[in-house]
């Protein structure tokens, strides 16, 4: 006689559903950082994610016109928006590098980009080239940049060696790289969980690595640093020649 093998209480469809809901509360729990951790690139239904990027609540620690002033942008500028996401900073940056300048907004994700597409068509913005490009690559010509902006997206990226080359490539030989990301420390509450998260440290290791020069090191934001480098004239390993 066969043993019979004690059949589980819950069936695998029904482990995953349970699984999946409690994934979803996990996300609505209004904690963007939560979401990214269980899956980096839609990590919620994207209707909600666009909600969590869009709260206003976010402009009290995001800051984002204190941001985008500090960048001292001029008309005419050519700007990179690298994770454009739902479009939160790619609108400012448009606005502030006018009709005679250019934002490319990249973003691995067409779901985000089609909302994005949407709201510059709305809202009538016609500067903005809106890029679905590979994880890897941000697709951006040589000597093309004055700026490329990456704020909370750096932790996103995989081989950022390679892709910190491609950057620098991409930016005129007085172009600026921007990036804002997460302090890698507890207390903080948003952004993604601290397995994630980069510290400024590290950041600033791969951009000299990359050959970046850190110019300008901003203070202003409570959760976040945001770091400013140009490429250095000796290129990638060169030495940097000032160090905030
Ligand atoms: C947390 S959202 C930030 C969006 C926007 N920068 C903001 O601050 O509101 C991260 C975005 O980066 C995109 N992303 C993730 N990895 C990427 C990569 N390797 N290249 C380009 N975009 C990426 C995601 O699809 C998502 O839209």
């Amino acid at each position: 006689m066969k043993n019979a093998s004690p059949q589980p209480m819950i069936n695998k469809p029904q482990l995953r559903k349970i699984f999946s809901g409690v994934l979803l509360m996990l996300c609505l729990g209004n904690s963007l950082g939560r979401a990214e951790e269980q899956h980096p690139h839609h990590p919620i239904p994207l209707d909600q994610y666009i909600a969590l990027l869009e709260d206003p609540k976010r402009d009290e620690w995001q800051k984002p016109d204190a941001v985008i002033q500090a960048l001292h942008l001029k008309e005419g500028q050519v700007v990179a928006d690298i994770g454009a996401g739902s479009g939160y900073f790619t609108l400012r940056l448009a606005r502030m590098v006018g009709q005679k300048g250019q934002v490319f907004a990249v973003d691995v994700d067409e779901g985000m980009l089609s909302y994005l597409r949407e709201r510059l068509a709305k809202e009538k913005i016609q500067n903005v080239q809106v890029m679905q490009v590979p994880a890897h690559d941000p697709l951006l010509i040589d000597s093309s940049l004055d700026l490329a902006f990456i704020c909370d997206t750096y932790h996103h990226i995989e081989d950022r060696e390679v892709y910190l080359r491609k950057l620098h490539k991409a930016l005129k030989p007085n172009g600026r790289l921007v990036i804002v990301d997460f302090y890698k420390k507890d207390g903080i509450p948003v952004g993604p969980p601290l397995s994630m998260r980069l510290s400024e440290e590290t950041v600033k290791q791969e951009l000299q690595t990359a050959g970046m020069n850190i110019t300008e090191k901003l203070t202003f934001l409570p959760y976040q640093y945001i770091l400013i480098a140009q490429p250095t004239t000796g290129g990638p390993g060169a030495s940097p020649v000032t160090q905030p």
